[in-house]
């Protein structure tokens, strides 16, 4: 979307994954607060996104929509004004239909204008727009007519499409939002995570600066996975130049969950300006090779072993799109290493079942 927004796919957090409908001022505020002092913050993840349930179950007598009383009580400009001060911006939820998911707050179908003024005058900064309890009618006409009252309300808003890739939003998605979601929603199990990754790789070629294919949010740090399984889930997501949205309580966030979001080198391959998303190269039984360029003639390269025994994988140059007799300078993206060796035509690479490697190519000549 022509917003000026997401050059780069959006970093940050979102309140359903770990709290679904369970939210309030707090909460938020203290995950901006941990945001920063955890040093997240600096690396990316600006956005602290308040999902479904934040609201009043009826508009007041103006027509707008109410935060609730006995969990927002100090409202939304108050919680944006703190969000700002600590540096980050706040995003909200609303749904293309009478009432959102959770049937517990109403929708904003027939108040479009309405509701992205109100959220434009309380200071939000990206809307989640979601898809329930609509009238069925398509969502290429429900979605844009918000796109249409966000541009008019004045305010810079990231505009997040969660139609959950039925419509196959990734066809017209680039002119409507700057995110859309591909599939329907993540838990956190590796079989989830991973038909997640396949499903949002199917539409690749449609991901550019601007406009973000969406495989949902991160589950990394709510206990469904392997530390392993998490960062292939993690590495998969930067790769496919996914939003990097954290879905755990950052506000008790362990050494591992850190070690995995908080790497800089994977993030980097994430946040590259050339904003081309990876696909899949090569696929031979459990084993897989995504690979995508990057900025400066690089190719980041991950290679996964989806079954159940360790074993020796191959990413051939043929296969990322650099010429077979190139000499490659390899650096592991987890180990944070520059391997000693030059690559000619191709790497090989021992992994566990369930585990990846990550790797930055850069030609030598
Ligand atoms: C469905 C969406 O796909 C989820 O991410 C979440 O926003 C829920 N709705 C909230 O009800």
């Amino acid at each position: 979307l022509g917003n000026g927004l997401a050059s780069t796919p959006p970093m940050g957090w979102n309140s359903w994954n770990h709290f679904n409908c369970k939210i309030d001022e707090n909460i938020i505020k203290q995950t901006a607060d941990s945001l920063v002092s955890t040093g997240l913050s600096k690396l990316g993840y600006k956005y602290v996104n308040i999902d479904d349930c934040w609201a009043e179950i009826s508009r007041n007598d103006k027509g707008e929509l109410v935060p609730k009383k006995s969990t927002f009580p100090s409202g939304m400009k108050a919680l944006a004004d703190y969000v700002h001060s600590k540096g980050l911006k706040l995003g909200i939820y609303s749904d293309a239909g009478y009432y959102t998911c959770s049937k517990k707050m109403p929708g904003s179908l027939g108040h479009e204008e309405q509701d992205a003024k109100t959220f434009a005058s309380w200071g939000i900064d990206y809307l989640k727009y979601d898809n329930c309890n609509n009238d069925e009618s398509r969502p290429t006409l429900r979605y844009p007519v918000m796109t249409r009252a966000l541009m008019k309300a004045g305010r810079p808003i990231f505009f997040s499409l969660c139609e959950w890739g039925d419509m196959h939003p990734a066809l017209w998605g680039y002119t409507v939002g700057n995110s859309w979601r591909t599939t329907n929603d993540i838990s956190d199990t590796w079989e989830s995570m991973v038909s997640r990754a396949d499903q949002n790789e199917v539409y690749a070629d449609f991901a550019r600066p601007g406009g973000w294919n969406d495989p949902d949010m991160l589950e990394v740090g709510n206990g469904g996975m392997t530390k392993d399984e998490y960062i292939i889930h993690f590495s998969i997501w930067a790769i496919s130049k996914a939003p990097l949205l954290i879905g755990c309580d950052t506000r008790n966030i362990t050494k591992d969950t850190m070690e995995i979001i908080a790497n800089k080198e994977v993030i980097a391959v994430n946040q590259d300006k050339l904003g081309v998303q990876a696909k899949k190269v090569r696929m031979e039984g459990d084993w897989e090779v995504w690979a995508g360029p990057l900025s400066n003639y690089r190719v980041a390269v991950l290679i996964m072993n989806r079954g159940s025994w360790r074993t020796a994988i191959t990413a051939h140059w043929d296969d990322i799109g650099i010429p077979p007799n190139t000499s490659v300078v390899a650096r592991d993206l987890w180990e944070h290493k520059t391997l000693k060796t030059r690559f000619v035509g191709n790497l090989t690479a021992t992994v566990d079942s369930h585990a990846c490697k990550m790797y930055i190519l850069k030609p030598v000549y």
